[in-house]
């Protein structure tokens, strides 16, 4: 047997190869602070002997401290360094712990139980064949818990052990063991997508069967952990379902061979096998199957392999291969199910980046249809989601995607969100099914165009942006550049936010998430009047910088001139044009940009206007002195 301290992270790939005739159980491990999971998880470790962990675990940096006997290491100070992990805070999403037995081999994804890492739990879990969802005997069934057990059963994972631990503080009682399991399974049974559920009474800090049968419960019957763990049924469907290729390479030109790499998430193929290209529908013939040590006859799920086509057909990164036979679907729009990681709110709307398989895509959720609550299953309204919250929520792509349900297909079918400004994770989901609205709704192409018609009108179409406090000038700025533009002849449109929520935004409010729907719609009209060819101004406070950024990305660089009307909240607020900020001061409107609603500055205005310094007029000269050096009207 290695020992940790023998390996380094490259020989993670060559021990698993020793073991390769073993079988693979991934799990998670679930629960709340404070319900055991370091101590279980370090018995386990324990009493199997530790291989090694993921060199990136922080852990890692303890492990010189643990002391080891022999060929175990020192428990007490194993439970130490898997605790200290996530008092000190230190930020590791997952830690992955690779073990075996003489049965089977073993990855557990351990994560902080804190309750804002359920995003942590549930990246482990994506994985996983297996959860166990650790309980106090003396707390029972927690808020957690359920969570857990809800996002557990929508990722697809069929086996739970229900670790009823500290049974030691209960007297060792069968009846407090007995109601849990009863209420867990009700809960369950409502939950749906759990198949199988073992429940289990420990102590994993004295041991009581996790590996020996305990002495202290001779009413329990069923499996010890260890030997339930290295027993569990594994379905390996991975292999068994259609052959999927995520192109995440394709090969340099200058290769003597044109390749497309990537991990083979499911099913199996051979040279001469019929693929199926997606969202293309081009097909070829499998030609060779390429890796560093060789080509091979066949390749299945879980390998990284080079493919060759017998045909030059265009592929590029993010495109599926699949089996002919069976292809995925492809769609642009889909229902889905969300899991919002991040402390910002989840913004129909909002733009967000979508990754699935290889393939990275705009996106944005049209509609949340309802929020779940974790401990009752009730299905709520929701126009948001926040940290935590589960929903069912329509998302539309910015273009086609090749997918499969996630019922059908886990690898395939499941995707996570991305910030745009931050890079962040901020959500996770699932694809129930694509809806059939996009594939019914097709792009018209209109014979007199965009350029033509900006031609007629002997201007060049653009977007100017203003954006401020409210009172700090914007409208009464436009108003004057709209006047001097029609003077000159230009065509002009103006676009302001008190008018424009007078009618076409006249349902939308000032909270965040109306604020959001507010700008991406008048972010829309204002592409739709730059295809008009019109030169068009908007004056809306337009406070955040992710829909500043939507508006940039829609309507495009050139055509998108942020002007900020920069005007200090004391000015603004010293003016007071329409008296609303004495009415939010005195709490009569709620949400207030400035005051109790904030305003993120731009980053990247073409221009900035202190209005402190510079008249409306001299403004609005200024404006138009930049219109003709950006070449939008003549000199
Ligand atoms: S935005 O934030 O969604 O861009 P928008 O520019 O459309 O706002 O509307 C702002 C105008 O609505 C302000 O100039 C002000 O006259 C009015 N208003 C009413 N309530 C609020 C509020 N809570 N916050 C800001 N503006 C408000």
């Amino acid at each position: 047997m290695a020992h940790k301290s023998d390996l380094i992270a490259s020989d993670i790939e060559g021990y698993l190869k020793q073991q390769e005739e073993k079988s693979l159980l991934r799990f998670i491990t679930c629960g709340s602070v404070d319900d055991g999971k370091s101590t279980l998880i370090g018995r386990l470790l324990y009493e199997s002997k530790l291989i090694f962990e993921d060199q990136l675990s922080a852990l890692e940096a303890d492990s010189r401290k643990m002391g080891t006997q022999g060929d175990k290491l020192d428990f007490a100070l194993l439970v130490d360094g898997l605790a200290s992990e996530r008092e000190q805070g230190i930020t590791i999403d997952v830690a992955y712990r690779f073990f075996s037995t003489e049965k089977r081999k073993f990855i557990v994804a351990d994560t902080p139980g804190h309750e804002q890492y359920t995003r942590n739990m549930a990246t482990g879990a994506s994985t996983a064949d297996l959860a166990i969802i650790l309980i106090d005997a003396r707390k029972g069934i927690l808020t957690q818990t359920r969570r857990h057990s809800f996002i557990v059963s929508r990722l697809g994972i069929a086996n739970v052990v229900l670790a009823i631990n500290k049974m030691d503080l209960v007297d060792y009682s069968q009846q407090v063991f007995s109601d849990i399991e009863i209420a867990y399974r009700a809960f369950a049974q409502e939950l749906g997508g759990i198949e199988h559920i073992t429940a289990i009474p420990m102590s994993a800090l004295e041991g009581d069967n996790i590996v020996e049968r305990s002495a202290n419960m001779d009413w329990y019957t069923g499996p010890v952990l260890l030997d339930h763990l290295e027993t569990v049924g594994l379905r390996d469907t991975a292999q068994t379902k259609a052959f999927r290729l995520p192109v995440q390479w394709v090969n340099r030109p200058d290769l003597d061979f044109r390749g497309f790499a990537g991990f083979i998430p499911s099913g199996a193929v051979k040279p001469g096998d019929r693929i199926k290209v997606l969202p293309s529908a081009k097909e070829s013939t499998v030609k060779r199957i390429v890796t560093m040590d060789g080509d091979l006859d066949e390749a299945v799920a879980g390998q990284s392999v080079t493919l060759t086509l017998e045909d030059e057909i265009d592929i590029s990164r993010g495109d599926m291969i699949c089996a002919a036979g069976d292809p995925a679907e492809v769609a642009n729009q889909f229902e889905t199910t969300i899991l919002w990681m991040a402390d910002e709110p989840m913004y129909p709307g909002r733009p967000y980046l979508l990754k699935i398989g290889a393939a990275t895509v705009n996106a944005t959720i049209t509609r949340p249809k309802y929020r779940v609550d974790v401990n009752t299953l009730a299905h709520e309204a929701a126009h948001e989601l926040h940290l935590n919250e589960v929903g069912v929520c329509n998302i539309s792509l910015d273009r086609t995607i090749a997918f499969d349900a996630y019922d059908d297909n886990r690898e395939t079918g499941g995707f996570i969100l991305i910030d745009k400004i931050t890079n962040a994770t901020v959500g996770m989901g699932m694809i129930h099914f694509a809806l059939r609205r996009s594939a019914n709704v097709h792009w018209q192409a209109l014979d007199v165009d965009r350029n033509t018609r900006a031609a007629i009108k002997g201007q060049k179409p653009v977007v100017l942006w203003f954006t401020g406090l409210s009172g700090s000038g914007k409208s009464t700025i436009a108003n004057i550049v709209d006047r001097k533009l029609t003077a000159l002849g230009a065509h002009t449109m103006l676009l302001d936010g008190d008018n424009v929520r007078h009618g076409l935004n006249k349902d939308l409010g000032f909270t965040d998430a109306d604020r959001v729907e507010n700008i991406r719609r008048v972010a829309e009209v204002s592409k739709l009047m730059t295809d008009a060819g019109l030169i068009t101004l908007v004056s809306f406070i337009s406070p955040f910088r992710a829909e500043r950024r939507l508006a940039r990305e829609l309507i495009g660089e050139d055509e998108y001139k942020v002007i900020h009307v920069d005007t200090p909240l004391e000015v603004a607020e010293a003016r007071d044009v329409k008296g609303l900020y004495k009415k939010a001061r005195a709490g009569q409107i709620k949400n207030f940009t400035g005051i109790d609603s904030p305003y993120e500055l731009p980053e990247n205005a073409a221009m900035t206007i202190d209005t402190t310094s510079t008249s409306p007029e001299e403004s609005a000269e200024a404006v138009l002195k930049k219109l003709v050096e950006w070449g939008k009207i003549p000199g």
